[in-house]
């Protein structure tokens, strides 16, 4: 009882008054220690009660009431490119961060199922252990070439990289400090950390200056982490500003590049290309191989100290978890020799971009505050809008995700269009037309 109490304030209302009502009958029956479960609520022990699956049964029924097709699970029957076939029917892609088209290239596919016959399906242990091939270190080592680090590891998911790292190399005594609109796999690994957690607003620089001015002698380590290109919005952090201040205020930052690398720079290898910066003013670089690098699995690019505390230390990392898997490892590195070799790639996708937002801009489409990369939000501001839309689109050949409450504050619902580098300029255009058309029509 005394654990649950605790918990209150992660206690939904109902969860609450379920609780007392407990509590209170315990009383009444003698004491918690009853042997009698009959008072356990059904709320605390069956699936069907849990709050997470009323909330999809009530999605369920809006979208049935409004007569809307249920836009998740969408079952694509071929490579997502610029181009996908679901259901049957070919469509204009905004849907997947294929962002060079890199997954379905040839050479991508050739080098993972060489990987395949040479390795298998697994690596079968973590690395530390037995699970160690030479594939991984070849991935590494042109992942620190393109964060420009002295090292890097590789794991086995984005996510997982973002909680592992973050909640292994801070605890209670230290500060964590993010942008507000940070990836939720950053906030759990905050909350897994046991470090006090502040947010400052999104990309106001001037804010975070201000929290550290305030917090900062409080804390032994403090980090700030930042996102390279955001993933809902598309706009780029002001890296040159975050590292002037981390370094004037003593403190780490870290900045996820899960949209940037591969797709900002001159080159295309992220932020610190863009800005003209050098890679080891960031203290952790992390980025995903899920988007540019067309695979699955996340990295860390920093220096030898941090990279070899996170090999033989972090549970979740390279400990206690299996290595990144053969096929998985050679399809990365394969993207990385295309992406250094091919900025072209990286180039287009970027002209595409802008072409999107020029004739957005023309057409008078909400897209603030994108800027050219691969993430462009129309923000609609009305989730049922952006349900009905993203339907018209589809019965137009365009595929393209709404993004509602709870991942953005229903004022800012949208439909967010990840653009890709095979693209066609025709393409582009026919699908900022016809979202301008039919929002003309669904509002009348
Ligand atoms: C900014 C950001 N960080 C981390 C992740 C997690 O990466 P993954 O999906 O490859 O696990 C994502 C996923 O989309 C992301 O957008």
């Amino acid at each position: 009882m005394e654990k649950e109490t605790s918990q209150l304030a992660d206690m939904s209302a109902e969860e609450k008054r379920l609780l007392l009502r407990r509590m209170l009958s315990n009383k009444i029956e003698g004491g918690e220690d009853s042997e009698n479960s009959n008072d356990i609520p059904e709320e605390f022990y069956n699936f069907e009660k849990f709050s997470g699956h009323r909330m999809i049964m009530e999605h369920k029924e809006t979208f049935r009431a409004l007569a809307l097709n249920n836009p998740y699970f969408s079952v694509h029957e071929g490579v997502s490119d610029h181009n996908t076939h679901i259901g049957g029917k070919d469509y204009i892609n905004y849907s997947g961060y294929n962002y060079l088209g890199l997954s379905g290239h040839p050479e991508v596919s050739a080098a993972a199922k060489a990987a395949i016959d040479r390795y298998g399906t697994s690596v079968s242990a973590s690395r530390i252990v037995s699970g160690e091939i030479s594939l991984h270190q070849e991935l590494e080592k042109a992942l620190a070439e393109i964060h420009g680090t002295e090292s890097a590891v590789a794991l086995v998911s984005g996510y997982s990289t973002n909680v592992a790292v973050i909640g292994h190399l801070f605890g209670p005594n230290d500060l964590l400090l993010h942008d507000s609109l940070i990836h939720n796999s950053v906030v759990t690994g905050c909350l897994l950390s046991g470090a006090r957690r502040m947010m400052f607003p999104h990309n106001d620089w001037q804010a975070l200056d201000d929290l550290l001015k305030e917090n900062r002698r409080h804390h032994q380590r403090v980090l700030i982490i930042i996102e390279g290109v955001y993933s809902m919005d598309g706009d780029i952090a002001d890296l040159p500003r975050c590292i002037e201040i981390k370094n004037r205020h003593k403190c780490l930052l870290m900045v996820d590049e899960a949209h940037a690398a591969g797709v900002i720079g001159p080159r295309g290898f992220g932020t610190h290309d863009h800005f003209g910066v050098d890679g080891s003013e960031v203290d952790i670089w992390m980025g995903t191989l899920s988007k540019a690098f067309a695979s699955c699995g996340g990295y860390i690019c920093g220096t030898h100290a941090l990279i070899d505390n996170l090999k033989f230390n972090a549970p979740g990392a390279v400990l206690f978890s299996v290595g990144i898997s053969p096929a998985n490892t050679a399809a990365a590195l394969a993207a990385a020799v295309i992406i250094k070799r091919e900025p072209e790639r990286a180039e287009r996708l970027r002209a595409r971009s802008q072409l999107f937002l020029h004739r957005a801009k023309l057409r008078g489409l909400n897209t603030e505050p994108a800027c050219g990369t691969g993430v462009i939000p129309i923000i609609l501001g009305n989730s049922i809008l952006c349900l009905r839309l993203g339907e018209k689109l589809l019965e137009a050949g365009i595929n393209v995700h709404p993004i509602l409450y709870p991942a953005v504050p229903e004022s800012a619902s949208r439909l967010r269009f990840f653009i890709t580098c095979n693209l066609t300029e025709e393409e582009v255009v026919y699908t900022v037309d016809t979202i301008a058309d039919a929002l003309q029509l669904l509002n009348g």
